[in-house]
């Protein structure tokens, strides 16, 4: 299998893209440690791979607390000795405000869970994959990491940071022998898509169905389609950790049915 003997955190990993990530590495033979910070989501996943077979560990953390990232990599170290890849994934959505109601509170929080965090987890792996001369990291960032995203300013900004942090990390580490890639998924199918419309509904006075009509009329896809699957992005996931890809540093792929394309 492309991971036995690996180890990866996933950070979100109890959840949407993140489990899809989890159960998908973990089926490649990789030990998973997902953390997040609600542990019984975490726990349900780790159920899942352990009754496959496979290893798993739930570590319960914020990614924006630098102490509990801390404890949570060398946790990890301490249980499994390595840590091989890190797919930064945590992400919250955010208000849906325009920047003239946008409260600091909200805008500071984004950015501190979206980047912030994704800063840190990296920092702390980083000390031991430098010293081991390997290691992947992924990052997730967003359509919305690529254009301007009205009403979602802040979330908009962190997946622009997500994607400067790949490229400025890639170019910073790929001498020890560590790459660092970005995904930017277009809408995923699942829960936070839903959220995203009813929140936008809501700040438009609108129904959930006519966002999704005014969604569905606006969006061009070259595959005839306005979401993507969990496990499309996961499965990309997969080839930009696994040795299939070791020329590639430094990129964003968007896994998009090509909406991304879209002016
Ligand atoms: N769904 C989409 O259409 C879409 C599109 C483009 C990009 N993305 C990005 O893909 C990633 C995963 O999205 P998703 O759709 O799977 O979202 P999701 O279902 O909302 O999952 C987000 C994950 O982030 C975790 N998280 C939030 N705050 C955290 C914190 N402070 N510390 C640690 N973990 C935290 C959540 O767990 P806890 O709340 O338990 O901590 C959850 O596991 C996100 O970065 C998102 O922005 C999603």
């Amino acid at each position: 299998m492309k991971f036995d003997n690996k180890v990866a955190i996933v950070t979100g990993g109890g959840v949407g893209i993140g489990e899809a990530i989890s159960l998908a590495f973990a089926s490649e033979g990789a030990a998973v440690v997902v953390a997040a910070r609600t542990l019984p989501r975490l726990k349900a996943v780790v159920e899942k791979i352990k009754s496959g077979g496979g290893k798993a560990t739930a570590i319960q953390t914020d990614v924006s607390d630098e102490g509990q990232v801390k404890r949570m990599v060398a946790q990890t170290l301490s249980e499994y000795g390595q840590v091989d890849i890190l797919v930064n994934n945590s992400g919250i959505m955010g208000p849906t405000a325009s920047v003239v109601d946008i409260k600091l509170e909200d805008w500071n929080e984004v950015l501190a869970i979206n980047l912030t965090g994704a800063m840190l987890c990296s920092r702390e792996v980083l000390k031991s994959m430098v010293t081991r001369q390997r290691g992947n990291i992924l990052n997730i960032s967003s359509r919305a990491g690529q254009k301007g995203f009205p009403m979602r300013s802040p979330y908009c900004v962190s997946k622009w940071g997500m994607i400067g942090f790949t490229q400025t990390l890639a170019m910073e580490v790929g001498r020890y022998n560590i790459r660092v890639n970005c995904i930017s998924p277009g809408r995923t199918e699942g829960e936070r898509i839903e959220n995203v419309r009813k929140a936008r509904a809501e700040a438009a006075g609108l129904t959930y169905e006519e966002i999704l009509n005014r969604e569905r009329a606006t969006t061009t896809s070259p595959l005839g389609r306005i979401t993507v699957t969990t496990d499309e992005v996961a499965n990309t996931a997969v080839f930009l950790v696994s040795d299939e890809s070791g020329g590639i540093t430094g990129e964003n792929i968007s896994v998009s049915a090509g909406t991304a394309l879209q002016t």
